[in-house]
């Protein structure tokens, strides 16, 4: 392995089971990511966007081909060792938030930290400055249902951010939020990338987030269409 590379997928195939055949949602997908990237997948709704982050984050496996996240094959790893994998490199901003409704914003943040070894007090420093980040320290006590979307969502990129982890994984962070939410989350999330080296992929439509990345990946079909490096 390369130093710098830190994902890669080869001859990438995911079919999902359709009716009484199947779907193929990503078709023969190559690419590989290097540590430190700030990189986006575009494309239209249903061109395997998300589908592709839940494989290289290890959340889903390959119908064919292979995904290598930090040196460890797919297809080499147990649940439990992809597990093991994901909570300590990497954290998740899913499309549809996936908060614990009955613990409050502060747990809900804190949550990925608890399987870790920090002392209380560090974890409660970590906790609050990631929901400083994302604008929320009002709300530590509020549950998800008496939140705006946008604020579930921001709840959403702190527990992503809390553990600063090398790899971040964002699908549609944006979606819900406002023009100045979403510029003071991408300024956060570009000083952690630039600061920490820590590597954000991204799967979106927004503009405002597409304006920020540096690589432009765009999915038609299934297919990697464009690969592009962007000037800032
Ligand atoms: N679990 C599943 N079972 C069957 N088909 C699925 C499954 N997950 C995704 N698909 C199909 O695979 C295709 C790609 O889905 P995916 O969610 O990756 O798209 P996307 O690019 O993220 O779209 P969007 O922009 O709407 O979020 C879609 O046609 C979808 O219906
Ligand atoms: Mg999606």
């Amino acid at each position: 392995m390369n130093n710098a590379e830190i994902i890669s997928v080869k001859n990438l195939t995911k079919k999902f089971p359709m009716g009484l055949g199947e779907f193929t949602a990503l078709n023969g997908i190559n690419l590989t990511f290097f540590k430190g990237e700030f990189a986006g997948v575009v494309g239209p709704s249903g061109s395997g966007k998300t589908t592709l982050l839940n494989i290289i984050g290890l959340l889903d496996n390959p119908s064919d081909g292979d995904a290598t996240v930090l040196g460890n094959s797919s297809k080499d790893l147990s649940v439990r060792q992809a597990a093991l994998i994901r909570r300590k490199h990497m954290g998740f901003i899913f499309q549809t938030y996936n908060l614990l409704p009955v613990y409050t914003v502060f747990e809900n943040a804190e949550f990925p930290l608890l399987l870790l070894k920090m002392s209380t007090g560090e974890r409660k420093k970590a906790v609050l400055d990631a929901l400083e980040w994302v604008g929320l320290s009002d709300k530590v006590r509020s549950k998800p249902a008496q939140l705006s979307g946008g604020e579930c969502q921001r709840v959403a990129i702190a527990r992503a951010m809390v553990k600063r982890p090398e790899i971040v994984l964002a699908d549609e962070p944006t979606a819900n939020l406002d023009a100045d939410n979403s510029h003071h989350i991408l300024q956060t999330m570009e000083k952690l990338n630039k600061e920490l080296k820590t590597t954000f992929i991204f799967a979106t439509h927004d503009d405002k987030v597409i304006s920020h990345l540096k690589r432009k990946i765009t999915l038609i079909d299934g297919k990697v269409s464009r690969d592009e490096n962007i000037k800032q």
